[in-house]
């Protein structure tokens, strides 16, 4: 399997496959690969000739330094997952922080059309700028016909959209469903970082959904919402950050009455994020 650490070697190796004619799928990762990633690479796999898997923890989109210093590095383990789906249609890319930033290690600032003020831009401090900059450095380096994003960071992936529409960057957007443990926990490289008793009871945040889910079939929004903040409530092991049901497109979170729920054409879905102890877990869920 090709290892690249270079930014250069990797786009000659690339021009050299599409002048050749293979198309390229992308998908970046911060690694400590898990089935969900590895479900995008199969995506990709199945869609592309060849895919391209960035393994980089980005340091300009973390706003806690102790976030950053713990998350997760395991290059090596990543690269034998990844050899289990294909040893010679994958390349790996994982650069150092020097390759990507030079001596700047800075972000670039973007307007996402407000897109980046709701929800997890809301709480994390300049997360999106960071997330703007590496994705976009990244697609230029790696020129991608097609990019898998999971649908678990789906602010992430509208925003991914947006940059794209915004730089008319010719790279298709491909966003896949959410990996879940058997007991509904969403797929994350965070989840290795629970302690046993956090871990049995983080999967109280996809039940939730499941329930508000139902309930938005026949309650307003501002119920629903009520409803989630009661249950967390009675739940002193996890601390809830927020809960909004918004607008897909807009990211916006409405309060309208249960009739309106299912009148208009629009797309909602419900968006959580948890404190399991010091672990942050986000989640989502479509409602319509
Ligand atoms: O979703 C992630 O793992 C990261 O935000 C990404 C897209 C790899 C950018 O660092």
């Amino acid at each position: 399997m090709k290892n690249f650490q270079n930014k250069t070697e990797l786009s000659n190796f690339i021009g050299t496959l599409k002048a050749n004619g293979n198309t390229i799928g992308f998908v970046p990762t911060m690694g400590a690969l898990h089935n969900g990633h590895l479900s995008l690479v199969r995506k990709g796999l199945v869609d592309n000739d060849i895919v391209v898997v960035s393994v980089f923890v980005n340091p300009t989109q973390f706003d806690n330094k102790e976030d950053l210093n713990t998350y997760p590095r395991t290059l090596e383990a990543d690269i034998a997952l990844l050899k289990t789906l294909s040893n010679d249609q994958i390349i790996i890319y994982a650069p150092t922080e020097d390759d990507i930033y030079g001596n700047q290690v800075e972000s670039q600032h973007f307007s996402f059309e407000g897109l980046e003020h709701e929800m997890e831009g809301a709480f994390r401090d300049g997360h999106f700028d960071g997330v703007g900059t590496i994705v976009k450095r990244l697609f230029e380096i790696v020129t991608p016909d097609r990019a898998y994003f999971g649908e678990k960071d789906f602010q992430q992936l509208q925003i991914i959209r947006k940059l794209v529409e915004l730089y008319s960057l010719s790279v298709e957007v491909i966003g896949c469903p959410i990996h879940r443990a058997e007991d509904g926990l969403a797929m994350s490289s965070r989840n290795e970082r629970l302690t046993p008793v956090h871990r049995n009871i983080a999967p109280f945040i996809y039940e939730t959904l499941t329930t508000a889910k139902l309930k938005f079939g026949t309650e307003s929004a501002k119920d629903v919402t009520e409803w989630v903040y009661e249950q967390f409530k009675k739940q002193p092991l996890l601390k809830l950050e927020y809960f909004n049901i918004a607008d897909i497109a807009t990211l916006k979170p409405i309060k309208q009455t249960a009739s309106d729920n299912f009148r208009d054409n629009k797309s909602y879905r419900a968006f959580i994020a948890v404190y399991a102890g010091d672990i942050r877990l986000i989640d989502n869920i479509a409602l319509n």
